[in-house]
């Protein structure tokens, strides 16, 4: 089984020190991982070093086998044409409306689509999550929930074969959330890779393969989802933070 992101004794360090130490991890592909442990421990940190959208302090983060760091600027097109990244707080564009923010990775990555193509993928997409509010306004306007489907949305976009997702289904009632699972299952049958943090042991029983406890910036333990349920007790995951 072949690895798709290899992360190799990587560190980061921001001003009140070190959040990441040392670690080394492999991600397979086609295969969901669930990263877990503690607010404050570094999950989402791990998540955009693997993502290559922070660039480690020491080691190196590897890409099917090439550093994300030395990538020509083909290579870096294509890595980031084939992954998408959905943040804990949306990070949508606040000077955008909708519809540009979903216009804009689009034009980056397939600049010979027209308008009209752009405007009938935005409305798949927008229309699988769920959302049926207006694109003409800007992310204030929407709640936490709704910029959390528009952030799923512009993830979908590029028809990725990565999808890194922090904390995706907070905010969503649970029909929403149902509806984003569904997506996930889907892409999981046709060979979509994923690693996504969350506190929900339901997403986590039911979605991934394997489970990663990140604490202080550790990886604790790192096993398939099976033997860690098996080997933590009900009370270690309320400890850590990710029984609901
Ligand atoms: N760029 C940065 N600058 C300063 N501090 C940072 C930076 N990135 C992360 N940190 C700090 O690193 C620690 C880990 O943050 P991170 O967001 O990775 O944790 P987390 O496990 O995702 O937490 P949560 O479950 O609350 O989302 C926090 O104390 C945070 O303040
Ligand atoms: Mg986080």
């Amino acid at each position: 089984m072949s690895v798709i992101i290899e992360l190799n004794n990587v560190s980061f360090s921001a001003q009140q020190g070190i959040v990441v130490n040392d670690i080394s991890m492999m991600f397979k592909r086609n295969k969901t991982t669930a990263i877990v442990g503690p607010s404050g421990g570094g999950k989402s940190t791990v998540l955009k070093l693997a993502a290559g959208l922070l660039v480690p302090n020491n080691g190196n983060v590897y890409y099917e086998g090439k550093s994300i760091s030395h990538m020509n600027r083909g290579e870096n097109g294509d890595f980031r044409r084939n992954c998408s990244f959905v943040f804990q707080d949306s990070a949508l564009w606040a000077n955008m409306d909708l519809f540009s923010i979903l216009e804009l990775p689009l034009k980056i990555h397939f600049p010979s689509m027209t308008a009209k193509e752009r405007k009938s993928r935005i409305n798949a997409v927008t229309e699988k999550v769920g959302y049926k509010k207006k694109l003409t306004v800007r992310p204030a306007y929407l709640s936490m929930g709704e910029q959390k489907l528009i952030a799923f949305a512009r993830a979908l976009l590029c028809e990725p074969k990565l999808m890194f997702l922090d904390e995706w289904t907070e905010s969503l009632d649970e029909n929403a959330a149902d509806r984003l699972i569904n997506i996930v299952r889907s892409k999981q049958r046709e060979g979509c890779t994923f690693l996504f943090i969350s506190h929900d042991m339901r997403l986590i029983i039911d979605l991934a393969d394997y489970v990663a406890v990140i604490i202080d910036g550790k990886v604790s333990a790192m096993a398939p989802k099976e033997e860690i349920i098996s080997d933590l007790l009900l009370n270690d995951f309320i400890k850590i933070g990710i029984a609901s």
